[in-house]
């Protein structure tokens, strides 16, 4: 091998290097014989250069280009020679040149293959991950794990250079309170203990303020046991940020400068100097949901005023009954089909709306569905809602504000998605802010942390947060980009009464907290500092970089839907001497 190492990539090669000799290392993406001529396409991480073999005028390398197969990994000697002009190839980097071989190494040669390595794989997903060692031979994969490296960097680089400190947390830790299932692991040494991995580093990072750290990161690996689904992994990497001192307004401005860094550095994409804010509640008012995706208009729109203007009685009874009706104009819609608006309808049921009432707007009148209902005040609705002929109304009503509104968030997405409104190549970013720090758990009849336990509840609440905890706002903030919840976080309690107050609302009873927290709240007894932080999950933001829907395809070797690596067949079974040493007995039922 030592005489055929190579002395340039495969990306490499210009019309200026014409006549170098030189030695490529790669694999066979592509093999040609056009007779005298064996056009072989090599290639490694850099690209793809074009080797020519004169199969007559060399016997030898003809034998082995008749035994060269797809992914065969070689070696090859030659000279680049710049190609005749109708050979160029625009669309390759490498395209003015060729390399005409001397020489030809089989470094190893390669199976049938289970797919056929292409821009982007075509095999199926279970099959994709089985051989993900090809699948990222790709140049699709090669892409994206590209990126994701050079975003990792960019972070690094904008955090250490503003005064963060990279450190690392434990990763067997006691549970953290992050609100999903831990992963644990079984001690050896101690019969019937366990070692949780983290959900989130959120309790070490508090822990670093109270050592005076100031401002930590940290390119965290979080392990939550809940189901998969596009934007979410079993296993995970957040870009867990902490910082002392420090307020809401230094946490946003802090993350904004980090997201222009990375944006500008790694798309070359300038983002503004401020993130929009959007109150949850105008969030859910006017979109329906705390991720709103801002690529594209079409709010939701408040139709009560109107309803007195017709005669639809069960618009009329969800209002009397204290709920709501919502509606969505859609532009230049009113060709939509009943087969289309069925489909929305559907949409809408799976967010327990009760149903989909539409009309059409025509010149000066309303046509078809509920327009029978308020055909005397057509104009009033159109010029209220700010609709024009030929666009399509949508209402939904319930006695639940909440329903209509997620329900019609639905099919504003829907509709988003449908209509082609969610270009991959805008970015918009939005805070939501002023969350409502506890909520309801109709099952278990208790409030509970929206968030986490440990955020600040905002000021002006802190008279009223045990009499009225559901008015309660918190200091928290999500950061959303296209319609994904990017990043979270909050201003954290550093005071040991507050704290208190809040496991108590919370109804963690103070034998429990100090068992699960004592040692976070004991910690806070030495003079915490005032401290917050943020964590914009690194898997989603490179996702959306890159214009994706499922972050699967951002992550080298992730798990499948069921929480399974297809590849190394993992989760599996252990030997029965393993589980004694842990203590374990399983119960196979
Ligand atoms: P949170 O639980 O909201 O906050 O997570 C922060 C961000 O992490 C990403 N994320 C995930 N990504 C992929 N798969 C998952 N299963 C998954 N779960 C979460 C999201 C999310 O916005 N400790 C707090 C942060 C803080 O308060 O500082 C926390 O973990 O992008």
């Amino acid at each position: 091998m030592e005489a055929m190492k190579r002395t340039v990539d495969c990306g490499a090669l210009r019309k200026c290097d014409a006549g170098r000799k030189v030695i490529l290392n790669g694999w066979v993406h592509r093999k040609r014989n056009h007779g005298r001529v064996f056009f072989i396409n090599l290639r490694d991480r850099y690209g793809i250069t074009q080797v020519t073999v004169d199969t007559e005028a060399n016997a030898f390398l003809s034998g082995i280009c008749d035994e060269l197969r797809n992914e065969y990994c070689i070696a090859v000697e030659g000279n680049v020679s710049p190609r005749p002009d109708d050979m160029v190839n625009p669309s390759m980097e490498t395209g003015e040149i060729e390399i005409a071989a001397s020489n030809i190494v089989i470094l190893n040669k390669c199976e049938v293959l289970p797919f056929q390595i292409e821009e982007e794989s075509k095999a199926n997903e279970d099959l994709r991950l089985k051989y993900r060692y090809l699948d990222l031979r790709s140049a699709g994969m090669q892409n994206r794990i590209r990126l994701r490296s050079d975003v990792t960097f960019a972070i690094r680089e904008w955090m250490t250079a503003n005064g963060f400190y990279e450190i690392e947390t434990p990763t067997f830790i006691k549970s953290t309170p992050e609100g999903a299932r831990d992963y644990l692991v079984p001690s050896r040494l101690y019969p019937g203990k366990f070692y949780a991995l983290p959900q989130s580093p959120q309790i070490y990072k508090q822990l670093l303020m109270v050592s005076g750290f100031d401002k930590y990161f940290q390119i965290a690996r979080c392990y939550r046991d809940e189901d998969s689904r596009g934007d979410r992994q079993p296993e995970f990497t957040q870009i867990d940020i902490e910082m002392s001192f420090s307020g809401r307004e230094e946490v946003l401005t802090m993350t904004e400068g980090l997201m222009r860094h990375v944006f500008n550095k790694v798309l070359k994409t300038e983002l503004p100097e401020k993130f929009k804010r959007l109150s949850w509640v105008d969030a859910m008012e006017l979109y329906g949901s705390d991720k709103p995706d801002l690529r594209f208009d079409m709010p939701l729109q408040d139709f009560g005023p109107y309803v007195g203007a017709g005669s639809f009685q069960a618009l009329k009874d969800a209002l009397a009954s204290g709920g709501a009706v919502k509606a969505i104009v859609v532009k230049g819609r009113a060709d939509y089909s009943r087969k289309q608006i069925e489909e929305l309808e559907a949409h809408a049921k799976i967010y327990r709306a009760k149903g989909l009432a539409w009309m059409k707007v025509a010149k000066d009148a309303l046509e078809g569905g509920a327009s029978k209902f308020f055909a005397d005040n057509a104009s009033l609705i159109t010029c209220g809602l700010g609709a024009s002929e030929g666009d399509l109304i949508l209402l939904a009503a319930d006695v639940n504000r909440k329903i209509a509104n997620t329900a019609m968030g639905a099919v504003r997405s829907k509709l988003g998605r449908d209509l082609g409104l969610c270009d991959p190549a805008k970015f918009e970013f939005a805070w939501i802010i002023d969350f409502p720090m506890f909520e309801y758990n109709e099952d278990e009849k208790k409030w509970e942390a929206a968030h986490h336990l440990f955020t600040f509840p905002q000021e002006k609440y802190h008279e009223t947060m045990e009499s009225d905890p559901g008015s309660v706002k918190g200091d928290l903030y999500d950061l959303v980009l296209n319609g994904n919840e990017l990043a979270s976080g909050s201003i954290r309690i550093h005071d040991p009464a507050m704290q208190k107050k809040v496991f108590n609302i919370a109804g963690i009873d103070p034998e429990q907290a100090e068992k699960k927290f004592g040692f976070l709240t004991e910690a806070f007894r030495y003079g915490a500092p005032p401290h917050g932080g943020i964590a914009p999950g690194l898997d989603r933001l490179v996702m959306i970089m890159a214009g994706l829907t499922s972050i699967k395809d951002v992550i080298a070797f992730p798990k499948n839907s069921f929480a399974v690596s297809p590849m190394d067949d993992c989760p599996s079974e252990v030997d029965q001497k393993q589980l004694d040493e842990l203590h374990l007995t399983v119960n196979r039922e």
